[in-house]
């Protein structure tokens, strides 16, 4: 990945010029029947964890037509099954998009140009990425990482309890953690974790100034491949090292593929946890009977952080990446999407799909679902940290249970802010008192 190559490196994942753009604001007007018509999208803005109840409209319908701020129009889907197809339907590709206007809510993605990214190919290409990448990040690996990452979590438990009067668990928890568990995988000491933090907020940040920008992208550039030749020549046991000598029969991964993997594994995978321990503990917390529940009864944990893993809306509406349809497909309600034309696989409203869900836009951790959700994606492109993230949040949450059952907000919910400039539900800061 050349980030230089594109100069809005910063508006990659994390979107800019979000000022103004969503089409409207507050409700909108009802939904429009028929799907010939074409709404601007998104309808609404996004409040804190909420999935507005249009989208229950919207669902009703099935497939509509929108346009978001940028690029072309296209379809947009919310319907579980329709959300599936597209992520899992073969015949949905992203390569066909890249010379094309990607509809987006922010203007010049480079996540949605950059060929050289894994979430911009398709198989087969995609695929063999994929399948050389599988021993660095299965769940057998993954789970070895268990105890280091529990070390890692009762440390910043520890030194939240130090503190007097209300602590703010995004700074001194959600933030701190996933770059201390990227250090695991780069298999670099735990002190460099604020290191890559400020590497990705300047990679990242709205307001970054374009020489220092450039600047960030050429120290992380020379950091990651010094770290690739050392993995050559040095045995160790980290993830990087796995990716370093994966091959499969002959074939291997090249400097530029192995470079490109693990920006992003610190692209994908760093800003996301972050922001879903946050709204995970955010939801917990405004759902005080569940909290309680677990707190009685620890082994329903597993239950609820799937649960919670389904109802969250993690990315802010309009931010998926779109699918562009290689041939004729036919969604539900007979709706065709042409060849050619791009479609918004909506996950967080196909979680809440009450045919598939029943009662599902309520939290319920008694719930059988016989569908999995769909905010870590499916098909080709499920994403590669899923394991990590989840095991992340799972030890994050025992802990914090064993730890502080009586932790409560110090604030009142409205008093919560939310961040405004990212692509992602973000919360950014979040009192909490600890007992
Ligand atoms: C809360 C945490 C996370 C969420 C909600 C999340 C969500 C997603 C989603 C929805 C996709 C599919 C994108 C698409 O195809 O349109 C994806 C892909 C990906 N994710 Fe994650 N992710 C999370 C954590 C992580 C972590 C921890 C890592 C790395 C360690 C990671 C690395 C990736 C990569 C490399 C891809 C691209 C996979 C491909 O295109 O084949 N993610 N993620």
């Amino acid at each position: 990945m050349n980030l230089s190559a594109f100069p809005d490196t910063q508006q990659l994942l994390y979107g800019v010029e979000w000022q103004g753009r969503v089409a409207q604001k507050g409700r909108p007007a009802p939904v429009a029947t028929k799907t010939s018509e074409i709404m601007d999208y998104p309808l609404v803005t996004d409040k804190a964890l909420d999935v507005d109840p249009v989208y229950k409209e919207l669902q009703a319908e099935g497939p509509v037509k929108v346009k978001l701020p940028f690029g072309e129009p296209c379809w947009l889907a919310t319907r579980y099954e329709d959300v599936r197809s597209v992520y899992g339907d073969r015949r949905f590709g992203r390569v066909l998009g890249i010379p094309r206007d990607s509809p987006g809510v922010w203007i010049g993605a480079v996540m949605a140009k950059d060929p050289t990214m894994l979430v911009n190919m398709d198989p087969p290409e995609q695929s063999r990425l994929r399948r050389l990448t599988s021993g660095a990040f299965s769940p057998r690996r993954i789970s070895s990482l268990r105890d280091q990452v529990q070390v890692m979590v009762d440390d910043l438990l520890d030194e939240m309890a130090d503190q007097s009067g209300s602590v703010d668990f995004v700074s001194m928890f959600g933030r701190q953690l996933p770059p201390r568990v990227l250090t695991l995988i780069l298999g670099v000491p735990v002190s460099e974790a604020q290191q890559f933090r400020l590497w990705v907020d300047t990679l990242t940040g709205l307001d970054t100034e374009p020489d220092a920008r450039h600047a960030a992208e050429e120290t992380v550039h020379e950091y990651v491949t010094r770290l690739i030749a050392k993995r050559r020549s040095e045995e160790t046991d980290d993830l990087l090292h796995v990716l370093v000598h994966a091959h499969d029969d002959d074939d291997r991964l090249n400097e530029e593929e192995l470079y490109n993997l693990t920006m992003a594994v610190w692209l994908g995978g760093l800003e996301t946890t972050v922001n879903q321990l946050g709204t995970s503990l955010f939801a917990l917390m405004t759902h005080r009977s569940h909290w309680q529940e677990l707190v009685d009864d620890r082994e329903l944990l597993p239950a609820a952080l799937e649960e919670l893993w389904r109802w969250i809306p993690s990315f802010k509406y309009g931010v998926p990446f779109v699918r562009w349809a290689s041939e004729d497909v036919e969604l539900s309600g007979g709706v065709v999407v042409k060849a050619g034309e791009p479609v918004l696989p909506e996950h967080s409203v196909g979680n809440r799909d009450e045919s598939v869900f029943p009662n599902g836009w309520e939290l319920d951790f008694h719930r059988h679902a016989p569908r999995p959700h769909l905010s870590l994606a499916f098909g080709a492109h499920r994403c590669m940290g899923a394991h990590l993230a989840q095991l992340e949040i799972q030890v994050a949450f025992e802990r914090l249970l064993r730890r502080f059952p009586g932790i409560d907000l110090a604030v009142p919910v409205d008093e919560v802010h939310w961040s405004e400039s990212t692509f992602m539900r973000s919360i950014e800061t979040l009192p909490v008192t600890l007992r």
